[in-house]
Formats: C-alpha cells, structure tokens, sequence
C-alpha cells in the first residue's frame, strides 16, 4: 500500500477478481481502478451466497466506499460497461477516462469470425480489432460517446491525487502474464500488454509510485482458447481431479496442467512481484475448505505453498480456500 498492483501469473481466470474484491473489502481503498483490455476479462466473485460476474466494472465494486475507475488504455463497450452499472447500482461512483477506446459493432463482428475467432480462440468481444484501430489512430474515444458522458473524468489525476494524500489505491490487472501480446505464447495472446507494466500505463500510473504487485497463481493452471499448455491434461484426468472450469465469457472448457514452476518463476521476474496470492488450494486440498488460518492447513496443503514460497523465493500472502470472498488465508503483515 498505498498503491497495489494485482496481475494474473498465469493465462488469466486466476481468480483475480476474488482476490480484488477481499482486498477492497479489507483495505477499504478509497479508489479501484481497472487497466488491462476490456470485456473480454471475466470475473466471477461470492459473496454472502450469491454470485456476481463483471467484465467492465473493477472488481470492487462490493465496498460502496470505493471509487471504480477504468484507466485511458481500457476498451469499454457502453452497452455492457451501462448495464452492469445499473445491476450494480454504482452510477455515482463509476468514472472513465476521457480517452478510453470504444468497442463498436464492427470490431465484434470482425473478432466473432475467420481468423482471429478460430485460430487464436479469441473471446469475440472485439478488443482486439479495436485496439488495432487505436493503432490506427481511428478509434473512436469515450468523450465521443454521449450516453457516456456523466462518467467522464481524468483517472490518471484522480489517482495522482488521492496517492498525494496518501490514500489506497487498488490497481485491477485483467488477463495473464502469458496472454502479454510482448511476453506471452504469440501469436496465442491478447491484444496488448497486460503485464504489471502494462496495467501500469493503461491507468497513467508511473513507476515510480508503485508501492506493491501481487502476481496471483491459480494451484494449478489453466487456459482457454488455443496455444500451448505444457503438459497438458486430458479432459477425463481433468474431470477425475476436480479442476473443470467453464470460463465466465465465453462459457468454452477450460483446459487445466498441474502448477508450472518454471512460467510461474518467469511471471514473477517480468512483474517484479513483491508478493504471491494462490487461488483455489481447496480445490487441490479438499480439506483445506473455507479455511482462514495458515496454521489449519493440513501437511500437504502447507507443503505446497512452502514449496512455491522456496522455489519462487518470495511470500505468499494470500491463498484462497474457496469462492466465497472471505474463503481466504490472510498472512499479510497489516
Ligand atoms: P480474468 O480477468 O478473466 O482473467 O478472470 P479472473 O482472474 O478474475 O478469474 P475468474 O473469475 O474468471 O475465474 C476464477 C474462478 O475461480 C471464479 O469462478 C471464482 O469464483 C473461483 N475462485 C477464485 N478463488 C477461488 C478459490 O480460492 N477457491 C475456489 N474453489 N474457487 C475460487
Ligand atoms: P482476445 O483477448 O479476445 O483477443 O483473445 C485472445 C486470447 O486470450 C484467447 O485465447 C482468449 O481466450 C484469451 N483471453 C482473453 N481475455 C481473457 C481473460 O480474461 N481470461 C482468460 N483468457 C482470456
Ligand atoms: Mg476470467
């Protein structure tokens, strides 16, 4: 704190979105702000036994006391950037930066079909046609877009400003490491740069004015879409262990490995982690269900995590235990 940067290690659906929502929740930070591409990010989060599923509001969103921002290099798509707005009731406290790119029907119908869809697998949301046209220099931007503007603001001042008073900022990556157009398995990955530096530059948070980066693993990983996945299971071995995933856009299988040390140790090097999250230990450790304490976890849940702190050589300071958002073991030093 007061500015932490939460990433994806892996190929995205680490469960960032839990982890962000226990952490607006904790850490009461008085701004959430989402870099990252667009809508093609799902978040699934629990709360009180109900679920909630974004894809262009931060994560946040549950602390009515938090600001939610999206950064200039977010793509928004108003028609579902003004529904969740409305499902979520936060019209007071959503801004979008002026220079936001729009997502317009044509680039979802280009990313819906032919190459983009069936080779590379891509979501079909059409961030990354636009993002081409932002190459272009012929995107249309936020302040351009009527029904937007009651949400318009200067996020990367709104940050810079609440960080003078030293106040929290909580900074939402979307996507993973190796979905990085620069550093993931091209031509497998997004459209643009989602590594911290990345989500950095999309919000215009310089850095120099970042406090912490927490890279979040899944316990084991997984992908959608195409591109490699070393040792990849089949879909039974999968089923057998319990860790079929159905992904939140584009309800497509996702296809599952065991924890990759190697990718992982690579993550943390072009993040420059300060800390670890690991998700869904209840998954690997049925037993270790909704657990809160560290010290409560059976032998081999906490062998696990020693071997990823010994191998990786950094904390982990968060792990998730199930779902719901308060499923998580804390061992931060607060
Ligand atoms: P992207 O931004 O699309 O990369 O997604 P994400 O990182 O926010 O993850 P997503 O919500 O798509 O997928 C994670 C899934 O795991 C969700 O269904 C979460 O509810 C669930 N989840 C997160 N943490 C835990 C955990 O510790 N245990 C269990 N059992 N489920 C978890
Ligand atoms: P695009 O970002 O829609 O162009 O898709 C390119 C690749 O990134 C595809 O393999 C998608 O499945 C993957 N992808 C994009 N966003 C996410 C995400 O938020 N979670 C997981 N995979 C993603
Ligand atoms: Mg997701």
């Amino acid at each position: 704190m007061p500015s932490t940067v939460i990433v994806g290690g892996f190929f995205g659906d680490e469960g960032k979105g839990k982890i962000v929502s226990y952490l607006a929740m904790k850490d009461n930070p008085v701004i959430a702000v989402r870099g990252g591409v667009g809508p093609n990010a799902g978040h699934t989060i629990e709360y009180h036994n109900k679920k909630y599923k974004v894809r262009m509001l931060p994560s946040a969103f549950l602390n009515p006391n938090t600001r939610l921002l999206l950064g200039p290099g977010v793509l928004i798509s108003p028609d579902v950037l003004l529904k969740e707005i409305e499902e979520f009731r936060v019209s007071d406290r959503v801004f979008v930066d002026f220079q936001c790119g729009i997502i317009e029907e044509s680039h979802k119908s280009t990313d819906s079909q032919g190459r983009l869809k069936e080779s590379i697998g891509s979501t079909g949301t059409g961030t990354g046609p636009a993002n081409a046209d932002r190459a272009m220099r012929t995107l249309k931007l936020a302040k351009e877009v009527d029904s937007l503007a009651l949400y318009l603001d200067d996020v990367p001042n709104a940050i810079s400003f609440a960080l003078e008073k030293n106040e929290n900022v909580l900074v939402e990556g979307t996507q993973g490491t190796f979905l990085s157009l620069w550093h993931g398995t091209y031509p497998y990955v997004t459209s643009k740069d989602v590594t911290a530096s990345g989500i950095c530059s999309d919000i215009g948070l310089g850095p120099k004015n970042v406090d912490d980066i927490m890279v979040v693993f899944k316990a084991y990983v997984t992908r959608v879409g195409t591109g490699p996945l070393k040792n990849e299971l089949s879909s039974e071995q999968t089923e057998t262990k319990g860790w079929q995933e159905i992904g939140t856009v584009t309800g497509r299988q996702r296809r599952a490995a065991e924890f990759d040390f190697d990718l992982a140790k690579r993550a943390i090097m072009l993040n420059s982690a300060t800390q670890v999250a690991v998700t869904k230990l209840d998954i690997i450790f049925p037993e270790c269900s909704h657990m809160q304490s560290f010290e409560d976890l059976s032998s081999p849940a906490k062998y696990f995590i020693k071997s990823i702190e010994d191998q990786l050589k950094i904390q982990v300071t968060l792990i998730g235990t199930g779902p719901d958002v308060n499923d998580i073991i804390d061992r931060r030093n607060l």
